[in-house]
C-alpha cells in the first residue's frame, strides 16, 4: 500500500499547505527555499498550533517576534487561501481570513529574505528590522514568539513580555493570546542540546550575542501569570532532541477589556 493511501485528509491538507507556504521562498534564493521547506516540514510546532486550534478566527492582527524569514506569515496566508477555496479539513479549526501580519526581526539578512519572498503577499505583511527589546508593538490579537526569548537576559525577557501584554490589552480582543515557545531549563539534557545547537547556528549566522538565558517551566508560567495571563503548557518538541515547551497564554478577560 502506498503512503498516499495510508494518509488521512489532514495529512494531505498539511502537504498542500507545506507546498503553498514554502513556494514563495523560491524567490528568496536557494537558502531561503530549503530552509523554509525543512523548518515547516520538521518542526512540530506549526502543524501543532493548527491542529490544536490555537490560532483562532478572531486572531486577525498577528505579531511574530523574532520572525526570521517570516515563515509564519506565509503559513497564515496559505491557510486563509485554502479556507477560501473550500479545501479545509473538517477536523481543523477555522483561522482568520486575510490576517494582518507584523514580523519583528533583528537580523537584516533574514528581513531581506522575508521581503524578497513574501513581501508581495496580500494583505502586505509588515516586516520590521528591529530589536524586540525596544521595537514598538502594534495593537494586536495574537503574538507568536517561537524560540526567541532566550537570546536576551532575564530582565529583558520580562520587559518584552510586559510590552506584549500591553499590546494585546490595547488590541481589546477577548481572545487575546500569546503563543510562546521556550526551552524548559529544568529538563537538563534537552535544554543543553538546544542551547548548543542555538549557539552554533547563531555563530554561523553572525549574531553578536549568544542565546543562553533560560528558566525552568515553572518560572515561565509564574512570570506570565504575574503579568495577567492564564497559562497552559504543552510539550512541543516531538521528534527532536530538544526540551521545548509551548506556553499558551491567554490574557485574562478583565485584562483585555
Ligand atoms: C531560533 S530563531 C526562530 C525563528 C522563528 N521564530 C521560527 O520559529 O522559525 C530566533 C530568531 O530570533 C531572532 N532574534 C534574536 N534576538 C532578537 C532580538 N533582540 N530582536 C528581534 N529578533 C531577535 C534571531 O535573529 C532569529 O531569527
Amino acid at each position: 500500500m502506498s503512503a498516499t493511501t495510508l494518509s488521512t485528509p489532514a495529512d494531505r491538507a498539511w502537504r498542500e499547505l507545506h507546498e503553498a507556504a514554502t513556494a514563495p521562498y523560491k524567490k528568496g534564493g536557494s537558502f531561503a527555499w530549503h530552509f523554509a521547506r525543512g523548518k515547516l516540514g520538521r518542526d512540530p510546532v506549526f502543524r501543532g498550533l493548527l491542529e490544536r486550534g490555537l490560532i483562532e478566527a478572531e486572531h486577525r492582527r498577528v505579531v511574530d517576534i523574532g520572525c526570521g524569514q517570516g515563515l509564519f506569515a506565509s503559513l497564515l496566508a496559505s491557510m486563509s487561501a485554502m479556507q477560501k477555496q473550500g479545501r479545509w479539513p473538517s477536523t481543523w479549526f477555522p483561522t482568520a481570513p486575510r490576517p494582518e501580519y507584523t514580523g519583528i526581526e533583528l537580523m537584516p539578512k533574514d528581513v531581506a529574505r522575508a521581503q524578497a519572498s513574501i513581501g508581495h503577499l496580500e494583505p502586505k505583511p509588515t516586516l520590521l528590522c528591529a530589536d524586540m527589546c525596544s521595537a514598538e508593538l502594534p495593537d494586536c490579537d495574537l503574538v507568536v514568539i517561537l524560540d526567541v526569548l532566550h537570546y536576551v537576559d532575564l530582565q529583558a525577557q520580562e520587559g518584552v513580555l510586559e510590552r506584549v501584554r500591553d499590546a494585546l490589552r490595547r488590541g481589546g480582543n477577548a481572545k487575546a493570546r500569546l503563543l510562546l515557545r521556550v526551552g524548559d531549563a529544568s529538563s537538563r539534557r534537552g535544554f543543553a542540546i538546544s542551547q548548543w545547537v542555538d549557539r552554533t547556528v547563531t555563530r554561523i549566522r553572525g549574531h553578536k550575542v549568544s542565546p543562553t538565558w533560560g528558566r525552568p517551566l515553572s518560572e515561565w508560567t509564574a512570570l506570565l501569570q504575574s503579568l495577567g495571563f492564564r497559562v497552559r503548557s504543552m510539550p512541543m518538541s516531538e521528534g527532536t532532541p530538544f526540551a521545548n515547551v509551548l506556553l499558551v497564554a491567554d490574557l485574562e478577560q478583565n485584562e483585555a477589556a
